[in-house]
Parts: structure tokens; C-alpha cells; sequence
């Protein structure tokens, strides 16, 4: 069974609450990259177009449940304003229940999610979670989620809040429709071989991906795996290598030594880096350094010219290729060399590209070369989490509550 489409939900007169993904990189309360924001544009103007009331939800980074004015989604008014939009504010869900049922051709934006403890929950905090749940699903009589890179998060507005509409009240926008009909493809024929190039920041998210990743139907297996970014550099330091001050804890080491046997045992080549560069300040910059090299103060920011030499050539042979998260600190120019020849080698390459997550889509577009790859996907954990499931609508609690 699949999700509901919104093109199925008759929205006219009616207040649709879109949980949306707007979780954009920022950088000093500006949008550096504004692909989640383009992609959510079809389903608003569907809603408005029938004349439904939109009112637009979303998380902005990890705020753990407390105000952050760097977080606010008031950050993001003025690119809605931008492109045509009328915006109405709700700081709270106070305001939000007594603004929810005026002008429907203004979109109402409710603050960030993540600012609510009760938007993240275990089996202990439920009940409570339950409570803000019913509260925000009286805002309106349809749900649609529209936020594929939280498919994978059991939070309260992905999972309990649908509990509260009927089946024929709550469905999937465009973009989730979209992303589940490629990866969908994808997961059917990937051509060998598939390569998937991992890097970036979210080192426990994405160590749990991969061990998910290499349990997948062996159709859909990778054949290798090219780390950069934080998680290399777990993998390196498990096999005894220095990697300077990288936070690599007792817990991501356990998962990292599993995941180096699960791949072996799944024949699955795991690709490391074979030389970084280092934080300006230790000018280390001037060359890169040999993995045996690297100092106990060193400050690891990009991978090197040996490691970009031996990623592009695995990659100009794959006929598939998913990558998720980057190779260094790409926002910094001095340090963004390896992620943006990576990108190069992925978009000139002839394998099928997909790309996934906020960083790497960010760095395609800054790079110019999004336009050479197929399929930029709003989702990264969430990709990732779909593409390694045996059944994705069983697995993704998002996915999950929708089709139940
Ligand atoms: C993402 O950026 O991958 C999504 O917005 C999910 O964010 P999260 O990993 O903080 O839940």
C-alpha cells in the first residue's frame, strides 16, 4: 500500500497542515543553499491554487528544544516574500490556533518545530508528546507530509500528529512523491557498480545508515564505499591511525569496527582516505599530510590530492552512484577543494547520480554542477534510510504511519 497523494485530497476550503523539511544550511541567519525551499514550492501553490489554507511547519537545525533566534523560521520569510508569498507569523501555538483560520491566500509559518521539547519523544515523554500532537493537528483537517529528510525521525509532528486525521485526511505532497518514485527506480535497477560516497558531519546517523546499507537485498548492494569527512576519519582511527582532534567517542568506535567487518564480510570494499589537509592555523595548508602523519593537535578539514586522485577514479567506473554528506568544511573556500572535485568527478561521470542532504546539495549548487547530476534529493539520513531498507514503507516511521 502507498501513502495517499496530495493530488488525490480535495483541498478547497479546507486548512492543510504541510510538514515540510525547510531545514536549509545557514550561515550568520542567511540561506546559503535554497533547494529545500524550491522544492516544497509545488505542493504550497497546489493548496493555495484550490484555495486550502496552508499552514507550514517545519524543523531548522538540532535546537534540542529551546528558543535559538539563529534557528527561527522567521529566517525564512523573506525568501518566501521573495518569491511571491504572503507570510503570516505564528511564534507560538497560541497564536497559531487564533491565526490558523484567517486568510487563506496567506501562508501561516509556525516556528521551529524543534523548538517544542515535546517534538522529539521516547516512550517516557509520549504522553506529552501526544498532547502538542493533538494541538497542532486541531490547526487543520488535513495533514500532508511533505518532509522526506525527516521520513526516518520518529518526532511528533511526522509520526503522531497524522494519528489524528482520518486516511483520506492526511498523504504525501509532490516532493515525498517524487523522491519515493526515484529511489523506488533506483532500488529496482542500480546498475553495477554502485558506489555510494559518504562523508560529512552526522557520525553516529549516518555509522547506523551504512549498517543498514550493507544488510540491503544484495540486487541493491553497494559494491564500494568512498568516505570522507568525519566518518573516514572514525574508520581510520579504529584501524590505529592519528586523527588529530576529531571527537571520535568509545560508542562511534564500536560502531565503526562493526561496520569495517559487516563490509568486509559483505564483500562490500570500504575506500578511506589516504592523505588530509589540515586547519589553516597549523599551516599545514601549504601540503597535504599522509594519513601516518597527522598531528594529536591536528585539525582535519579536507581530504587531499592523493585521496581526490583515487576517489575520481572509482567513480569515472561506477554505474551507479549515491553520495551523501561532504568531504571537508565546504563552506570554507580554503577547504572545499576535495568536495567540489569529488562533485566533478560524480556529475562527469556517466553512472546514474543521486545525490542526498543539505550539505551536499548545498556544495552542488555553489559548485555549479547540480544541473549535471540526476536526482538531488531533499533527504540525506532519510535517503539513505530508504535506499537500504528491504521495505521502506514497513521501516520509515513517516512512511509508516501513512500507509498503516
Ligand atoms: C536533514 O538535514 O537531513 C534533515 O533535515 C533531518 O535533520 P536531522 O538529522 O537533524 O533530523
Amino acid at each position: 500500500m502507498k501513502p495517499k497523494n496530495l493530488k488525490n485530497i480535495t483541498c478547497t476550503g479546507k486548512r492543510v497542515f504541510v510538514r515540510s523539511d525547510l531545514n536549509v544550511p545557514l550561515k550568520n541567519k542567511q540561506i546559503l543553499d535554497d533547494y529545500r525551499l524550491q522544492a516544497i514550492v509545488p505542493t504550497l501553490d497546489y493548496i493555495l491554487q484550490q484555495g486550502g489554507k496552508v499552514i507550514l511547519a517545519t524543523h531548522l537545525g538540532r535546537p534540542k528544544g529551546q528558543f535559538d533566534a539563529n534557528l527561527s523560521t522567521r529566517l525564512l520569510i523573506p525568501w518566501f516574500e521573495k518569491h511571491g508569498y504572503s507570510i503570516d507569523f505564528a511564534s507560538d501555538i497560541a497564536q497559531a490556533e487564533q491565526k490558523s483560520t484567517q486568510n487563506f491566500d496567506t501562508i501561516l509559518l509556525l516556528e521551529n518545530l524543534r523548538f517544542l521539547p515535546e517534538e522529539r519523544y521516547s516512550p517516557n515523554t509520549l504522553e506529552a508528546a501526544q498532547k502538542l500532537a493533538k494541538k497542532l493537528s486541531s490547526l487543520a483537517s488535513i495533514y500532508i507530509n511533505d518532509a522526506f529528510g525527516v521520513m526516518h525521525r520518529n518526532d511528533t509532528s511526522v509520526t503522531l500528529v497524522p494519528e489524528y486525521f482520518d486516511p483520506e485526511h492526511r498523504g504525501i505532497g509532490f516532493l515525498v512523491a517524487k523522491e519515493i518514485e526515484t529511489l523506488e527506480n533506483l532500488k529496482k535497477h542500480p546498475k553495477q557498480p554502485f558506489v555510494l560516497v559518504i562523508g560529512g558531519s552526522k557520525l553516529h546517523d549516518k555509522i547506523d545508515m551504512i549498517e543498514k546499507f550493507l544488510q540491503a537485498p544484495k540486487s541493491v548492494r553497494i559494491k564500494t564505499i568512498v568516505a570522507g569527512g568525519l566518518i573516514a576519519q572514525a574508520f581510520l582511527y579504529v584501524q590505529g591511525y592519528n586523527m588529530g582532534i576529531a571527537p571520535i567517542d568509545d560508542q562511534t568506535q564500536q560502531i565503526a569496527k562493526k561496520i569495517l567487518t559487516q563490509a568486509h564480510d559483505a564483500g562490500v570494499t570500504i575506500i578511506l582516505p589516504s592523505d588530509f589537509y589540515l586547519e589553516l592555523t597549523h599551516n599545514f595548508r601549504s601540503r597535504a599530510l599522509l594519513i601516518d602523519q597527522i598531528p594529536s593537535n591536528g585539525v582535519i578539514v579536507d581530504i587531499g590530492p592523493q585521496t581526490v586522485d583515487i576517489f575520481s577514479h572509482i567513480l569515472a567506473q561506477a554505474e551507479t552512484i549515491f553520495a551523501n554528506g561532504t568531504m571537508g568544511i565546504y563552506e570554507t573556500p580554503a577547504y572545499a577543494e576535495g568536495t567540489k572535485k569529488v562533485l566533478q568527478a560524480i556529475s562527469q561521470s556517466n553512472a546514474f547520480s543521486l545525490i542526498g542532504g543539505g550539505d551536499i546539495n548545498a556544495a552542488a549548487h555553489l559548485f555549479g554542477v547540480a544541473k549535471d547530476i540526476d536526482f538531488c534529493s531533499t533527504g540525506g539520513g532519510a535517503t539513505l534510510a530508504f535506499l537500504g531498507a528491504e521495505d521502506p514503507f514497513e521501516d520509515l516511521p513517516g512512511l509508516h504511519v501513512l500507509v498503516k
